[in-house]
This record gives structure tokens, sequence and C-alpha cells, in this order.
């Protein structure tokens, strides 16, 4: 069926034998956009297969051959960019200038694994045993890092590319293999971005994408004996697959509640182009989104007037448009936005803006006064709509930010270095943003969450080094 978008193994765009297919709902006209395969379980273990046995020769490569492919890679994804950034907006609805920048970040994340991999790759240990008492000088130790095997990667949809990039590169430099599982909403971005790889002249097999419906390959694909690694990116679905999956290293970025801390002596211009940024950009859909505005009483009244005129600026509409607000994913997320709307409603929360929605499309919204007992205050709406709550103490906003089941990034606006960083510590998130809204990148800085925001820590140099194991090699002199 030429209408359905094939799914790639062993270097070939094939068509599952099940003969059924996924649609893929563009969230602005909400009709069906794209098709992509529903493999079946069968095609998931005959891929595999292919990319265990690829993987076997790819660790023999030399590494400055697999940082050679790499580059081309990312200089053919960034050639790309104008075809894959338009599958962003029609299956994503990222707004068409976002939707550039995370193809053209994606090459460059590329480049960048393949440069930082040759370095720290290039490096082993060198031991002697004699500094282990009762030792003589007769054991010489030699580290150094291989490749764990197969990868399975699954990125979220918000970042069909840029965090399928974000797993393959690392992936690829240490010599593994890949069995990537795209989001539905994002498959066909994502397929495009293999298909730039595929060009590149990767080996057959090293990099396999299988597309479908969770139901039949999930767990399936999680709980498969062949893999060897999970890297994985999206919501609760994390907290399933570290339950069920079997004794690989996990590395996992979920959810995120991420508390914007404002003290008295913020400048409040910053902070409020900051919640805007941070709380709006893509309509709220990042999971380093400000979640939750936490400031002085005394600044409050000021700050929401700062936020409420930037927001009545804000262009609602289609992807197409580049509006900075566009539809939400899907019906059922739009949905569930609402429910929290509806709860802070009836529990009196003010808005500062009146609730809007067309279809999928809501409109930025502040909420005031929001309290403790909100399951805004606590929930995250992943929209465009951003709980404000009042304190008198930092040591309150300290205790809400904490009090999260969440923990990925947090930020502390103030002109007190010296409070900045106490507040910092005081956080119990994987980072701290010090006068700027949380933000994953640059991509080689480090990147976790804390509690149920994940396991492990990503950004380039840590994705390599996590998907690596250490190997040693002792030399006994006679
Ligand atoms: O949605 C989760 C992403 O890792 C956030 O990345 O901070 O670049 O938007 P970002």
């Amino acid at each position: 069926d030429g209408d359905v978008f094939k799914y790639y193994t062993d270097g070939a765009w094939k068509t599952s034998s099940s003969g059924k297919s996924v649609p893929i709902i563009n969230p602005t006209t909400r009709s069906t956009q794209y098709k992509v395969q529903a493999c079946t379980q069968e095609e998931v273990n005959k891929v595999m297969e292919t990319a265990k046995t690829a993987q076997k020769l790819w660790a023999k490569t030399p590494l400055w051959k697999r940082a050679e492919l790499l580059h081309k890679a990312a200089a053919i994804l960034k050639e790309q960019k104008a075809p894959i950034a338009e599958c962003l907006v029609k299956e994503i609805a990222k707004p068409a200038k976002d939707a550039v920048t995370e193809v053209v970040r994606s090459g460059d994340l590329v480049s960048y694994c393949a440069e930082e991999g040759v370095r720290i790759l290039g490096e082993g240990k060198f031991l002697v045993s004699d500094s282990f008492p009762g030792n003589e000088r007769s054991k010489y130790c030699l580290t150094s890092k291989i490749p764990l095997g197969v990868i399975l990667a699954i990125p979220p949809f918000n970042y069909p590319v840029n965090l399928a990039v974000s797993k393959i590169g690392p992936a690829l430099i240490a010599g593994n293999s890949l069995v990537l599982k795209p989001p539905t909403q994002g498959a066909v971005a994502a397929l495009h971005m293999v298909h730039c790889f595929h060009l590149a002249g990767f080996p057959k097999g090293l990099i396999n994408c299988v597309t479908g419906r969770g139901s039949e390959i999930g767990d399936f694909l999680t709980m498969h004996p062949g893999v060897d690694c999970i890297s994985f990116t999206g919501g609760d679905t994390g907290i399933a697959i570290s339950k069920k999956a079997g004794m690989v290293p996990l590395q996992m970025e979920l959810g995120g509640k991420d508390a914007c801390i404002i003290l008295e002596d913020a400048d409040l211009d910053l902070v409020a182009s900051s919640i805007v940024k941070g709380g709006f950009s893509y309509s709220g859909q990042r999971c380093t989104a400000i979640k939750v505005v936490l400031v002085m009483e005394s600044v409050a009244d000021a700050l929401v007037e700062k936020v409420n005129a930037k927001l009545a600026k804000l262009t609602v509409g289609a992807p197409e448009d580049d509006c900075d607000i566009t539809p939400v994913v899907t019906e059922s997320s739009a949905n569930f936005i609402e429910g929290l709307v509806t709860d802070a409603k009836q529990k009196e929360a003010t808005f500062c803006q009146e609730y809007k929605r067309e279809g999928n499309l809501i409109y930025p919204l502040l909420l005031d006064n929001v309290r403790p007992d909100m399951r805004i205050a606590w929930e995250e709406p992943f929209g465009p709509v951003l709980p404000v709550i009042r304190i008198n103490s930092v040591e309150e906003g300290i205790h809400h930010c904490n009090a999260s089941n969440f923990g990925l990034q947090g930020c502390v606006f103030t002109r007190d270095i010296n409070k900045a960083i106490l507040i910092g510590d005081a956080m119990e998130t994987g980072t701290v943003q010090i006068n700027s809204a949380p933000a994953r990148g640059p991509d080689h800085f480090p990147f976790q969450g804390f509690k149920d925001s994940g396991i492990g820590s990503q950004g380039i140099t840590n994705s390599i080094n996590m998907m690596t194991k250490t190997k040693s090699m002792v030399i006994n002199l006679p």
C-alpha cells in the first residue's frame, strides 16, 4: 500500500505482513495525515536478530570510521531539514520555525557525538597491582569501554527527531546497534531522519526502525531478550517499563513539574519573559517546561501583570503560520488539560484569561492563587496552562518543589547569588537553573531527573559512557 510509510530494517524499507497500519492524526486538522506500518511481534524478533548481527561487525569498525559516518549523517540531516520539519508541523503541530530548529539541533548533536566519542572512547585505563596491600607489581590491568550491544531507543512525541538522535548518536559512536521505536505522532519525521542515516551509508541492520501499536509491540520490545539497554524518554510508561525490563541498563527521562521560585529582589522583567518562554513555548509540551510558579507574595501582583501582558501578545493558531501557541498533540491530551482547568475552576483559582478551546487548540492560560489542594498544583498539564502559587517564604517554595514526585529541573530568580546557590542546593531536582528557565540544552550538558523524573544521566558525554561497559584485561607477569 503506497499510502503507508514503510518500516526500516536490514538496510531496506519494508511493508509489514500484518497488512495493518497505524494512522497519524494531524493535531490541527484532526484528520489522518499519514499512516505507518503496524509491525508484528515476529517482525520485531527478526529486527532484533538483524540488529544483533550488525552490531558484532560495527563493534570492530574503527572508531574514526564510525565518527566519519556520523558526520556524514549529520550533514544529510541538516540538508533535509525542510521536509523533516514539515512532518513535525503536520504530525505534532510544532511551530514551523521550531521544527526546523529541532532538525538543525539534531544534526549538531550527531556531529558532537562523533567528536566526543573519538576523544573519550579513545582512552582507556592502565592500573598496576602493587598499590593494593599484599600485591607485588606483577599484574597489569588494562581497561577500555566496549559497546553494550543492541540499544532500544524510544523517544517521545515532542522531539521525535532530536530525542531520537540523542540516543542514536551516542549508541552508534560507542559501537552499538539500534532498534528505534518512534512515537506514533512523529513517526514519519523519525522515518525521514532514519533515511538520512541510510543515505550516509551505515552498514545494513545497524539502525532499525519499527512502527506499530504499543499494545501489540510495546511490552514485547521492552521485555525482549535481545535488548541490551533501553533508552526511553516519555511519560509514566517509563515507570512501567522499568518494572518489566530485564537486567539491562536503563536510561529514562520521564515527566517533570519544574518549579520556578521567585524572590523579592528578582528582575521581574527577566522572570516574566522566562516564564512565558519556559512555560508556553511549544504550548507547554516540554518535560522541562516551567510547570509551577512559586512567587513571593510581595512581588506576585507585579509579576502576574507582566506575564499577562506578554501572554496577550502570543499568537495562537496553526503551526504552519508559526504561531506561538498551537494545538496540543491529541484530543485526549486536550481533554486531560481541560480536566485540570475545570478542577482549578471548581476550587476557585483566579483565571487571568478566559479559558478557551477550539478542537485541540487551547489558548494560553495563567491561573493565579492556586492552592495545594488543586490538581494543577502537582500534575503536569503538558499544555499552555500555568499555575501560580503565592508563597510567604522561600522555605515554602522549596517545600512545594520537593513535595513533588518529580525532580527534573527547577529554577530560581534572585539577584543574590548566595541565596540562589543555597536554594539550588535545597531543591531536589536534577538541574537547577539560576536566573533562567529550565532547559535540557546545550546538548552536551548533563541532563537528569530525580525521583519519578528518571534514571541515569543523559547529555552527549554521559550517554556515550552509559551505552558502554567496562572491559578489563589483566596481564599476569611471571
Ligand atoms: O521534553 C523533554 C525534553 O528533553 C526537553 O528538552 O529543554 O530542549 O525543550 P528542551
